[in-house]
């Protein structure tokens, strides 16, 4: 009798142990969505560029603490499953992350993982997943290297997404992947959200863009929405899940401060120099000059998220216009892509101009915004810029877009469409790489 109210107690405190260690687990996931949750499948993977893009691209993904040892395989796409057969297997870095660093968040754990996979062929469509290496894996996902000589290719740009993600950007995204499914990368032009640590917000973020993330190569550019204070009084600080979630080239030679915010993408003799317009400006200054100089590139742009000429009241980046634009000049860059403004504004320089297009063209300034937050245009501060030799050619307000910009030959097509997939604006740019000479036409 006394060994089975014993064992009656055991049973009973078993019980006891388990319930209050079940609900401790569970009790970091009250008041989150089921697709904020990790769990032992990956999810928000995104495919980012890592060296050469016709050789190289890393992947990155999340998963819950259980999994402490995670993989990505690779092969050369074939026409039917047999490329399983010949598949690379990669172990990834994991790192473990504390979503409790900022109060807004849930005291939560997760990990991510990443892995750069090297030593690719050019031209060639590949097929990766990521997992566990035993029964929690991604599907089956493609992507095509850059070539490695100068071909044609499309691109595809967001302004801010910023607010309301999941219910308002979700469908430009996806309108935009309807519109360009075989783009190489996409732009993200700084504030992907609003605000920079809170985790719900990401997990809108990847769950608008869900498999075209990971499908298309991002170049996200960080806004002032991703550098803001961890705790109220403390300093700007760059949105924690940043580095863990984007695996992105590390320039050595700059300020570690800058790391994963400042870099230069070689895509098929494009450049695209990605810039950090939130603060340690004057490094950048000499970064964009030397990248500028050195570049032997047919196409060099230029993204930042705050806009060099801006279109909105009381956003005036004069730190840019003063000590960018010179050198965009001298070393005549093609196209600038910023957002911040909450509005739509494509303009140029120099002012000189015709009915038909323009000659003579330096470089196009474009501010674009995907998100629903708008704002007015701030037309007399437009036409202030004219004495700095900009004109605007097209503007636009309370609209949603997303722009594509396909490469081909010496002709740079630039449009931009609305949240409908209709096109709004389109500029084309005609270059003469021997002399570096460019016309600006509508058609
Ligand atoms: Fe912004």
């Amino acid at each position: 009798m006394l060994l089975l109210r014993k064992e009656i107690y055991s049973i009973l405190l078993i019980c006891y142990i388990s319930l209050i260690s079940c609900s401790a687990q569970n009790h970091d996931h009250i008041g989150l969505h089921h697709w904020e949750i990790p769990s032992k499948n990956p999810d928000r993977i995104i495919l980012t560029f890592h060296e050469d893009p016709s050789e190289s691209r890393a992947v990155t993904w999340r998963t819950d603490t259980t999994i402490k040892n995670a993989y990505a395989e690779i092969a050369e796409a074939t026409v039917n499953s047999n490329f399983v057969t010949n598949s690379k297997k990669y172990m990834a870095k994991t790192e473990t992350f504390d979503l409790g660093l900022y109060k807004g968040n849930k005291s939560l754990k997760v990990h991510y993982h990443s892995v750069a996979f090297n030593y690719l062929k050019p031209n060639k469509i590949y097929v990766y997943r990521v997992g566990d290496g035993k029964s929690h894996w991604s599907e089956w996902i493609q992507f095509k290297t850059a070539k490695n000589e100068y071909a044609p290719t499309k691109f595809v740009y967001f302004g801010d997404a910023q607010n309301d993600v999941l219910s308002h950007w979700s469908r430009v995204i996806r309108m935009a992947y309807q519109n360009a499914p075989d783009a190489s990368f996409v732009i993200h032009a700084g504030d992907l959200i609003n605000n920079a640590h809170k985790d719900y917000e990401w997990a809108q973020w990847f769950k608008s863009g869900g498999f075209i993330h990971s499908q298309w190569t991002a170049i996200p550019v960080v806004g002032n929405h991703e550098f803001i204070p961890l705790n109220r009084g403390d300093e700007r600080k760059l949105a924690i899940q940043w580095k863990p979630q984007f695996t992105l080239p590390i320039e050595k030679e700059l300020d570690e401060k800058l790391h994963e915010t400042v870099y230069t993408v070689d895509y098929q003799d494009i450049r695209i120099i990605v810039l950090n317009s939130n603060g340690m400006l004057k490094e950048q200054t000499q970064y964009v000059e030397q990248q500028l100089k050195k570049s032997t590139a047919k196409w060099n742009i230029i993204t930042c998220h705050h806009s060099v000429f801006s279109p909105a009241e009381g956003r005036d980046f004069e730190y840019a216009r003063k000590k960018w634009k010179p050198l965009f000049d001298e070393f005549n860059v093609d196209l600038v892509l910023n957002g911040h403004d909450h509005t739509y504004a494509r303009g140029h320089v120099p002012t000189i101009s015709t009915t038909k297009g323009s000659k003579n063209l330096g470089t196009i300034y474009v501010t674009s915004v995907s998100g629903p937050k708008q704002y007015p245009l701030d037309r007399e501060q437009i036409k202030r810029y004219s004495k700095e030799g900009y004109q605007l050619d097209k503007s636009a307000e309370q609209t949603q877009f997303f722009q594509v910009i396909t490469i081909e030959n010496n002709k740079l097509i630039y449009v931009a469409y609305n949240a409908l997939g209709e096109e709004y604006d389109r500029a084309v740019i005609i270059k003469d790489f021997d002399s570096g000479e460019k016309e600006l036409r509508v058609k």
